[in-house]
């Protein structure tokens, strides 16, 4: 099967579309942080996200297909995200992808948005069915063994915060921007990761879930209990980065230890999220791996981040698989991953 797809991605405070072909290339992939919007809220304002999102779609859209060289009749399928994430920039994404290909006569997809993340190592690295994946983002912090397309199935999730939240909050408290995570990687790489003794939470502990509140009160009192001068907050934020590395390196090693009885053979570890480009993280998260006899496979940071070429690519999957969707699909906030194995994923579409 040959062709190319159009995604479309609103689901939180990245505008994005992208052309992606059957063979796996990607033909454009563009990008609209809404960052500035939301910076002077120290977090994503969801009715700010959702007008910038009707704002700027359409440009993009025009702009994804120049680049391409295609136009809406060469479509082989559209897809767009359907959750789970903001509803009002969830809704935007999805009318229009719906309104496109209804225009142009072609199927369309209503991807999630963490299967999105879930399959963006198969875009760039072809990696094959079973693996396992550890998803790191704003929203979200998961290991999750994939089995086949639609079929994941949930080792451990945070019990509390997401982890890039645990990042964008502790750096809030100590008086940095937002993102927090690239500017806590930042000043940590000038910062002591052995001069504060922050808790570990989860650590040790049987399963895969996660915990990081423990951790964002442990900031909280450092930051108000004294004047942090810059080469404090850099030694924090190293304790900060030591501790998360830690307490996923523990989690994600249980994972391993049940992937591999579970699997024989196959020995891959997927880190996706836009957490995965701390490179602090991803080194102690290849130590561990290595120990287990696990390979990483980090896709490139333009599609660990929230972009569009996950999206479409999602939807090369789920076309070439038969799995379409009406254009009556709706959009979710709540879309847990696992709710995606159907009667028509469960026989098993492994490839
Ligand atoms: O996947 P993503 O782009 O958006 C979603 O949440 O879906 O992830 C954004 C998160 C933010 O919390 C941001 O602080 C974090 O990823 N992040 C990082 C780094 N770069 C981005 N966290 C730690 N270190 C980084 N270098
Ligand atoms: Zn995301």
């Amino acid at each position: 099967m040959t062709g190319i797809v159009l995604g479309i991605e609103t689901s939180c405070d990245e505008t994005a579309a992208a052309v992606v072909a059957f063979d796996r290339t990607i033909r454009s992939s563009v990008v609209l942080s809404q960052l500035e919007d939301h910076r002077a809220y120290g977090g994503v304002v969801p009715e700010i996200a959702a007008r910038a999102h009707v704002e700027h779609l359409d440009g993009l859209i025009e702009q994804a297909m120049a680049k391409a060289g295609t136009s809406f009749a060469e479509l082989s399928g559209v897809a767009a995200t359907a959750g789970p994430g903001l509803i009002g920039g969830v809704l935007v994404g999805l009318v229009t992808g719906k309104a496109i290909a209804a225009a142009a006569g072609a199927p369309f997809v209503a991807v999630n948005h963490l299967e999105g993340h879930a399959l963006s190592a198969r875009l760039s690295h072809g990696v094959g069915f079973p693996y396992l994946l550890l998803l790191v983002t704003g929203g979200h912090c998961q290991l999750l063994s994939c089995e086949g397309l639609g079929r994941y199935e949930r080792l451990g999730t945070t019990i509390d915060d997401a982890i890039g939240e645990a990042f964008d909050k502790s750096a809030r408290m100590l008086g940095m921007g937002y993102p927090g995570g690239p500017e806590i990687e930042r000043a940590a790489a000038h910062g002591n990761p052995k001069r504060f003794a922050l808790p570990r939470p989860m650590l040790g502990r049987e399963g895969c879930d996660f915990s990081f509140s423990g951790l964002k009160t442990a900031i909280r009192r450092l930051a108000e209990d004294k004047t942090l001068a810059t080469q404090d907050v850099a030694d924090v934020a190293a304790s900060f980065q030591a501790a998360v590395g830690d307490v996923v390196a523990d989690r994600a090693r249980n994972a391993m230890t049940w992937f591999a009885e579970r699997h024989r053979g196959t020995r891959t570890l997927v880190v996706a999220g836009g957490v995965a480009a701390n490179a602090a993280l991803r080194t102690r998260l290849e130590a561990v791996a290595h120990k287990c006899g696990f390979a990483v496979v980090a896709p490139p940071k333009e599609l660990c981040t929230d972009n569009a070429a996950m999206i479409a690519w999602a939807g090369v999957e789920r076309l070439r698989a038969g799995l379409t969707d009406a254009l009556d699909a709706p959009g979710r906030a709540r879309w847990p991953l696992s709710e995606l194995t159907d009667k028509r994923t469960a026989q098993g579409i492994a490839s």
